[in-house]
């Protein structure tokens, strides 16, 4: 068991800055995703953390020892790649072997974890079939099975579902919760799935080129976002620019032409600041209310039909375009008057080139 694992990384390749002092200290036991787009570096953190990569700056401490120096397979860590990245010359049970012979473990030990190993990720009586034999989803237990069968003091997981389709991605996210509660692992998880982000995560960093802008539980990255790219990410997806016109506490009232919104803000914000309104689609209701701050009338453009919800655009008067989740459906071209719940409504600051 861990205590912690601390790091300060600076990774450049050639002129690029890909991570820019990136630190991060993570508690034995706990569960950190680093969430963020394509190329912001998430990769190179995990293969810097897991001595494949050396930092052009930085250190990693393991309960308070530097470790950076360490070639990667006395780390101690466990690895899960993206695309598995399983032996396809070796069986299953080789594979799984493979880091306790690159320990020198002894051959009845061996065994014996490959076969715990294979029962943990429910993979019995899979040991002599070869990786081009297994399901998707079988291969990626092969290559967590791997990965936990060092007994890793930290399991690091690179996008490791993202080749799955939906139901099994569920199913796989469901058994790495498991695995992280029942062995006291330490984990740290990459993906630019929010929806797995929240669900699996003691806590979530956000990643942008390189840089956390924003580290927290899940309720509170989902709930306040303090920034246009982290609501963004988070699933909020109206923006509005406004104008802050006044402020109370911890809630302002935003306008821009006719449009007027009060909504909570996260990061103070004073009048006349450039704001942007943010507004989940789900979080929209229908209203019988007169128009006023919040409540807005527009035009159905565009249906969509999702199953339990319906996905309506709707054009406003005077201009912008509101994306919404009603449980009812409406035909397009009709009038609707909708709210927009001001506890629901977050209000930014305009970042440049938000979004
Ligand atoms: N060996 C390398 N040489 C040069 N540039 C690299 C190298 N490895 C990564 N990069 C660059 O570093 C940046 C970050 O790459 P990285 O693979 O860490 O991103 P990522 O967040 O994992 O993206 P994805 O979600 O697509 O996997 C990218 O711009 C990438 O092109
Ligand atoms: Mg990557």
């Amino acid at each position: 068991m861990i205590t912690s694992l601390a790091f300060r990384l600076t990774k450049r390749f050639g002129a690029k800055v890909v991570l820019d002092d990136l630190a991060l200290e993570v508690r034995g036991r706990e569960f950190v995703t680093v969430l963020g787009p394509s190329g912001c570096g998430k990769s190179t953190a995990l293969n810097l953390l897991a001595g494949l990569t050396q930092p052009t700056r930085g250190e990693i401490r393991l309960d308070g020892v530097r470790i950076d120096g360490l070639p990667p397979e006395r780390r101690g860590f466990g690895m899960v790649f993206q695309n598995y990245a399983l032996f396809p010359h070796l069986t299953v049970g080789a594979n799984v072997a493979f880091g306790l012979v690159l320990r020198g473990r002894g051959k009845a030990e061996i065994a014996e974890r490959v076969r715990r190993m294979l029962e943990l990720v429910r993979l019995t009586g899979f040991a002599d079939r070869y990786p081009g034999q297994l399901s998707g989803g079988q291969q990626q237990r092969v290559a967590i099975a791997r990965a936990l069968a060092v007994e890793p003091r930290v399991l690091l997981l690179d996008e490791p579902l993202s080749n799955l389709d939906a139901k099994l991605r569920l199913e796989m996210r469901g058994e790495i919760k498991r695995l992280h509660a029942d062995l006291g692992l330490t984990s740290i998880y990459v993906t630019h799935d929010q929806a797995e982000a929240l669900s699996l995560s003691d806590r979530i960093v956000i990643l942008r080129d390189g840089r956390v802008i924003q580290a927290g539980t899940p309720a509170e990255i989902h709930d306040r976002p303090q920034t246009v790219f982290v609501a963004d990410f988070m699933g909020y997806r109206n923006f509005f620019p406004l104008t802050v016109a006044s402020e109370e506490g911890d809630t302002v009232l935003a306008r821009a032409g006719a449009l007027a919104l009060r909504g909570r803000t996260v990061v103070p914000l004073r009048p006349g600041d450039a704001a942007v309104a943010a507004v989940r689609p789900e979080d929209v209701e229908t209203t019988t209310e007169p128009p006023g701050p919040n409540v807005v009338r527009g035009t159905v453009r565009l249906t969509e039909y999702l199953g339990r919800e319906h996905g309506v655009e709707v054009a406003l008067e005077g201009g912008p375009t509101l994306t919404v989740r009603l449980a009812h459906p409406v035909t397009v071209g009709s009038a609707l008057a909708l709210r927009l719940p001001p506890e629901r409504v977050v209000i930014l600051p305009a970042e440049d080139g938000a979004r």
